[in-house]
């Protein structure tokens, strides 16, 4: 059985699903030709469905998709670039958040939408571990403690020494620096041997992260937390990562208790013009 059906009616022979296939496993062998799977075109399509996608007259099919998986881009929804260039230049990390906790369903609306980062060779291995309940939450920030503590006595550095110090000691006066009392965590994580794993899990989790953001939730990149989950085992251990995973990255998440009424001032862009 092919990997494609194209159906011949509706297929103008343009040739534009072959040009757009990013592995180059469809051909079209003469300008009268359909297209055509290459030879071991079933071993090597990544299925990222583009053919599927690109195709003006909807003549390609793969062979295990229907085109209800594909759904049409709504392009009067699309947002201007001045619109995003507003949106992008206005995030800020919160650190403040009401105590109100998030629906499962809007956690889950969250996540549906990390899905739809780019992965390397779509491979989609992008694993999400959510903490739901505030509770589990507090429950990791005391490993995260005993692990600044560990590392404010056995580093040499002593800036990250002192840094370390600090967060233990803003503890025990009461105040978590590590999840600053965000009701949710989200955490990213995948094999570790798998080359594209930490890109994938990091561009993953920023798509979510933007979109809570389009929806006034309010979210800060947990980077203690993921520097401690890999390296010590009590929070690994209640992290609960499936063997051989490693996180690449969490973010707190909840309901802002304040609104930022300016944009952040970056520093000029470190570019060289080649
Ligand atoms: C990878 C990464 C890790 C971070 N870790 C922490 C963290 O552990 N705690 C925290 O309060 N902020 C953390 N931040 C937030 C940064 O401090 C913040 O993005 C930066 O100061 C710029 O502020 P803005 O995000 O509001 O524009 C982290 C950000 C990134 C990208």
């Amino acid at each position: 059985m092919s990997i494609f059906n194209v159906d011949q009616e509706s297929c103008k022979r343009d040739g534009i699903c072959a040009k757009e296939c990013p592995v180059g496993i469809i051909e079209l062998l003469d300008k009268d030709s359909f297209p055509s799977p290459m030879e071991r075109a079933e071993e090597n399509c990544i299925q990222c469905g583009h053919c599927m996608a690109v195709c003006p007259h909807g003549a390609l099919t793969l062979t295990n998709r229907s085109f209800e998986e594909f759904p049409l881009v709504k392009r009067d929804l699309l947002p201007s670039s001045e619109v995003v260039k507003n949106f992008l230049t206005s995030r800020r990390s919160i650190r403040r958040y009401k105590k109100n906790v998030m629906s499962h369903e809007l956690l889950e609306d969250l996540i549906d939408i990390g899905r739809y980062a780019p992965t390397g060779s779509n491979k989609q291995q992008v694993y999400w571990t959510v903490f739901e309940k505030p509770s589990e939450v507090r429950r990791l920030v005391p490993l995260v403690i005993d692990w600044a503590e560990l590392m404010a006595q056995k580093i040499p550095d002593q800036a990250i020494a002192q840094r370390m110090k600090s967060l233990v000691l803003a503890w025990d006066r009461g105040e978590d620096a590590i999840l600053r009392g965000a009701p949710h965590l989200i955490v990213v994580h995948s094999q570790g041997d798998l080359p594209s794993a930490h890109a994938d899990c990091v561009i993953s989790l920023t798509y979510l992260e933007l979109y809570a953001a389009s929806k006034g939730l309010g979210t800060c990149w947990a980077g203690y937390f993921t520097a401690a989950a890999n390296v010590f085992p009590p929070l690994r251990e209640a992290l609960g990562l499936p063997e051989g995973h490693r996180c690449f990255g969490a973010v707190m998440l909840g309901y802002p208790q304040y609104k930022y009424y300016r944009r952040p001032k970056r520093n000029a862009p470190l570019v060289t013009w080649r």
